[in-house]
């Protein structure tokens, strides 16, 4: 019995041996070259990493893949397997592996309960030691000296186990270098005097990762006993309630950095207290407070006896003081007398509820403050969940906007202050601003000076509500950066820009500003830009610009580099070119251009006359077209040194990638030597046909009114017209008068119309049903070219025979030629071989658009929007 139960015993053991083993066969190997250096791992050449993570490994692997020639293995992951025990001697004598020249050794997230005295033997330079995410409890779960080995370790991170105190942990880290620990702040857990012995101890966090992870409600006035030599401390989400008095006055002497950010229930009053210990301190830099008010508080006022403590941190730089509800300061707070302390230099104040009161009458005696960021008032929205974070903590939280309140929150600066001119003063040294999503508003006419800004170079005002720039604003001649994208702007008086003579980047995208660009008359339109010499980066994009009334309105940029365009819905470039000849980029990437100017294309070759160029310019997602007619402009983006970026052209309606050299190349000869060649035989052919039959008519007819017929008839019926559409097109009743012969009416009915008036929302003129009952068909035709942007003739043989659509299609010539319009819009409905055309479809296919009715059925939807493109261009 005995016998079998060892021999089963064995079976089993030489299954798990083998079943370890095979998954260790699955480690790979990964070069350390690619990945992001972070402070905590320590990449070095000639290193390579192996990962055998989330393969089930219950025992830690003796085989490892074979070494690269000349690399040695430093990286070791083991993470995500299920260990339960580290044994003795764990690393020593497995193949591939030198224990003594591993750095970083990642056992996280392994259900490990328990580590054997000697599991970590051999492992000398190790560094990094990842154990979160385990079920470890000190010191039940250690074996005595088991960090021994371990004798370069610098930082440890134990975060997300059950170590339910830090007693004897000094000691046994006493063998090591540490100068790091992670882990997480328990109840009633003390750093002793035992700590003293760790030399390099100089940063510890124990901030929660997770909602539970770290539950502390007091932290006693013996905790930090032992760590005088700290440098850095988190203790952020950890629900703690109370900091007792003296709690952090061991570390008075040496603390930089406190951040005891994200415990809700601590508040000012008690932030007071818990800064008690370090009164006067002459080290401390950096202090944050975000979020130690409860999210469903009444608004809060910051009271000068809270910042009591604070104020005397005489080293204090940066206080970041985000997401409190600060609805008002205490005046005195700005006062010289009790404010901030006076070496603070970058204060952020952002996501709290910050509403007008009579602090700003002082807030400019804050005078050594360089960055002040106000944003996002009114928001319960964490903007520096990442940045002021501890950078390892990726605690998610969710992002809320109480809508209900921002809306009825706007800041006014008119009902503050005044009617139609105001001082304000801001804090002398102040450089950079950030006011962004705080619903400002700023819509009057109304004239502000700023006093005190002579030192502001930055100032962001993004994302508020600031929809009309009309007063003046002086005072910020010295400013270079200025953001004001996201503002649903719609109009910028002419002279808003006038007093920022040094403004080096202007962001005005995101807002409305295309129709006010595009009016002559506009509030806005001229020379807008025209003091603006000094900028170099213009950003105007996603502002639905058609058009600048103002041909000049970039002519005065002298230094542009950068001019970002794109997302707007210009359909050509005909402006004056900046004087710039420092051009780098100029982004027209998602509008409607067809084609490039000349007169730009020159400019652009001209920036680009020395030997190399860096001058690149975006025609992403644009309706580029390949056709003879642009094969000049195709030409010129196959022979610029000016890069161009660009996707597809549209040849002959259907999309074609030219985004590279050789596929621009194909193009340009399939055109050269295929479409335009045939075309210009056609005009010849035409041409001479023309001619022929031309002279045949007028010998044989030889009638002036015959010749003129249609050109009579159209000054017959457009007897009633009232007015010339030139410059109208507005005012046009149709998109498009439809011209077809009798039996395509159901075509229209069941095909056309429900593709071009229902999907995608076209007003067609057709006959069968827009005819007035009474009118003669003469004039009802006339009537539907006359009111209709463009006509398309359905052109199949019966339209060929059919006298009204001849009729048609003169009226729709003449008033073309007359009226200088670009209207007829040509579809072959079929094959109708060359020698059956008669002259005048001969000569409009040759001159107009057309477009050939698909074949196959899966072709039609491209073949609608096609055409309502040509009708709507
Ligand atoms: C390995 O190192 C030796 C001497 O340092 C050198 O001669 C050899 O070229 C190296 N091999 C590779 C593949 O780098
Ligand atoms: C590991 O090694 C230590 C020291 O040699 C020894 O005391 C301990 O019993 C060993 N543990 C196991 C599980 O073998
Ligand atoms: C491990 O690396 C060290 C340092 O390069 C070297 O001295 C030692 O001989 C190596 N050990 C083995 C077994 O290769
Ligand atoms: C983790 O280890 C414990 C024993 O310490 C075991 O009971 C448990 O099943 C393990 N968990 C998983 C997911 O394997
Ligand atoms: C090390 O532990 C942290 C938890 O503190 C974890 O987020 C990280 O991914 C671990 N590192 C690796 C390489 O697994
Ligand atoms: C602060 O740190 C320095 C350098 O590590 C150390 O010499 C000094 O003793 C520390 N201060 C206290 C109060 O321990
Ligand atoms: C710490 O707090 C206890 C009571 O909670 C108090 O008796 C003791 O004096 C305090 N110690 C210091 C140094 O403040
Ligand atoms: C903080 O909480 C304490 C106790 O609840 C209260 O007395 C104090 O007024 C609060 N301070 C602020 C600024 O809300
Ligand atoms: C802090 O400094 C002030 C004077 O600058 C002094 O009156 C006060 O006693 C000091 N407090 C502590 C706790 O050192
Ligand atoms: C905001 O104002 C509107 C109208 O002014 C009102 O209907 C709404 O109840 C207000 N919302 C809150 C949260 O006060």
């Amino acid at each position: 019995m005995n016998h079998i139960l060892v021999l089963f015993g064995t079976i089993v053991a030489v299954a798990c041996v083998t079943i370890a083993q095979a998954a260790a066969d699955d480690c790979k190997i990964d070069y350390m070259a690619n990945q992001t250096k972070s402070s905590k791992e320590y990449i070095a050449e000639g290193c390579y990493s192996v990962r055998c993570d989330n393969l089930s490994l219950t025992e830690v692997p003796k085989d490892y893949p074979d070494p690269p020639t000349n690399k040695s293995l430093c990286f070791l992951d083991l993470s995500w397997n299920n260990f339960d025990q580290l044994k003795n001697n764990s690393f020593v004598n497995a193949a591939n592996l030198n224990t003594s020249l591993i750095r970083n050794l990642y056992l996280d997230n392994s259900n490990i309960s328990y580590i054997s005295s000697n599991a970590f033997l051999g492992l000398s330079s190790l560094l990094y030691l990842n154990l979160s995410g385990n079920n470890l409890i000190w010191p039940s779960g250690f074996g005595k000296g088991v960090f021994k080995p371990l004798s370069n370790l610098t930082y440890l991170n134990v975060k997300e186990n059950n170590l339910q105190t830090f007693e004897g942990l000094g000691v046994e880290l006493g063998y090591t270098k540490l100068g790091g620990i992670y882990a997480e702040l328990c109840a009633n857990c003390t750093f002793g005097k035992e700590f003293e012995q760790l030399e390099h101890l100089v940063n510890l966090s124990l901030s929660g990762r997770s909602k539970d992870a770290c539950n502390v409600s007091v932290i006693h006035n013996n905790t930090f006993e032992g760590l005088t030599k700290l440098q850095r401390l988190w203790i952020s989400s950890c629900n703690i309630e109370e900091i007792e008095a003296n709690t952090f006055s061991p570390l008075k002497e040496n603390l930089t950095l406190l951040d005891i950010s994200y415990n809700e229930k601590l508040n000012f009053t008690r932030m007071n207290t818990a800064l008690y210990g370090l009164r006067n301190s002459s080290k401390l830099q950096i202090l944050n407070v975000n979020r130690i008010h409860n999210v469903h508080d009444i608004g809060v006022a910051v009271k000068g006896c809270d910042l009591e403590n604070l104020r005397t941190l005489r080293a204090l730089t940066t206080l970041h003081m985000d997401l409190n509800k600060i609805e008002i300061f205490e005046e005195e707070i700005f006062n010289p007398i009790s404010m901030f302390p006076s070496s603070l230099r970058d204060l952020t104040l952002s996501g709290n509820r910050l509403s007008f009161g009579n602090y700003i009458n002082f807030i400019h005696n804050a005078t050594n403050i360089t960055c002040l960021d106000m944003s996002r008032q009114h928001l319960y929205y964490d903007p520096f969940l990442y940045e002021h974070f501890e950078p390892e903590n990726t605690q998610e939280e969710s992002i809320v906007a109480d809508e209900k309140c921002m809306l009825n929150k706007t800041l006014d600066f008119s009902k503050y202050t005044c009617n139609d001119s105001c001082f304000v003063c801001i804090p002398p040294n102040l450089r950079r601003v950030k006011w962004r999503k705080s619903f400002l508003n700023f819509n009057t006419e109304m004239n502000l000076h700023i006093c005190g800004a002579s030192k502001l170079l930055n100032l962001d005002l993004s994302f508020n509500l600031l929809t009309k720039l009309k007063g003046s604003i002086t005072g910020l001649e010295n400013l270079q950066h200025l953001d004001l994208s996201e503002n649903y702007c719609s109009e910028v008086a002419p002279a808003f820009f006038d007093n920022f003579r040094n403004l080096e980047h202007l962001n005005i995208s995101g807002n409305i500003l295309g129709v006010a660009f595009g009016q002559t008359s506009s509030y806005l339109s001229n020379k807008i830009f025209r003091n603006l010499t000094q900028i170099t980066d213009l950003d105007l994009s996603n502002n639905r610009i058609e058009r600048f009334s103002d041909r000049h309105i970039f002519k005065g940029l002298r230094n542009i580099k950068f001019m970002y365009l794109h997302s707007n819905l210009m359909g050509d470039w005909k402006y004056a070119m900046p004087k710039s000849k420092s051009l780098k980029l100029l982004d027209l990437s998602r509008n409607k251009l067809s084609t490039l100017s000349n007169k730009l294309r020159a400019y652009l070759d001209t920036l680009c006359q020395g030997t190399h160029c860096n001058v690149s310019l975006i025609l992403k997602n644009n309706p580029l077209e390949c056709s003879c007619k642009t094969l000049p402009f195709l030409k010129w983006m196959l022979s610029t040194k000016v890069d161009v970026e660009r996707d597809e052209c549209k040849f002959n309606a259907e999309q074609r990638n030219i985004s590279g050299n050789e596929a621009l190349h194909t193009m340009i000869e399939t055109l050269e030597n295929k479409e335009c060649l045939d075309k210009s035989w056609q005009t010849w052919t035409v041409g001479i046909i023309c001619a022929i039959v031309g002279c045949f008519m007028s010998i044989v007819i030889g009638v002036v009114v015959y010749r003129y017929r249609w050109k009579l008839r159209y000054i017959y019926y457009s007897r009633n017209r009232r007015f010339n559409h030139e410059g109208f097109e507005r005012l046009f009743e149709n998109d498009a008068f439809v011209s077809y012969s009798k039996c395509k009416a159901s075509f229209i009915k069941n095909n056309m119309v429900p593709s071009l008036e229902e999907q995608r929302g076209l007003r067609l003129w057709v006959a069968d049903r827009n005819s007035i009952p009474g009118t003669s068909i003469a004039e009802t035709i006339t009537h539907g070219i006359y009111n209709s942007r463009k006509s398309v003739l359905l052109i199949d043989t019966d339209y060929l025979k059919d006298s009204w659509c001849d009729y048609e299609m003169n009226m729709v010539h003449v008033e073309s030629t007359e009226a200088k319009r670009k209207l007829i819009i040509i579809v072959l409905m079929e094959n109708i071989p060359l020698e059956n055309l008669p002259i005048n479809v001969m000569r409009f296919l040759r001159s107009e658009r057309s477009l050939e009715y698909p074949e196959h059925g899966h072709d039609l939807d491209v073949f609608w929007t096609n055409l309502a493109d040509e009708i709507m261009s």
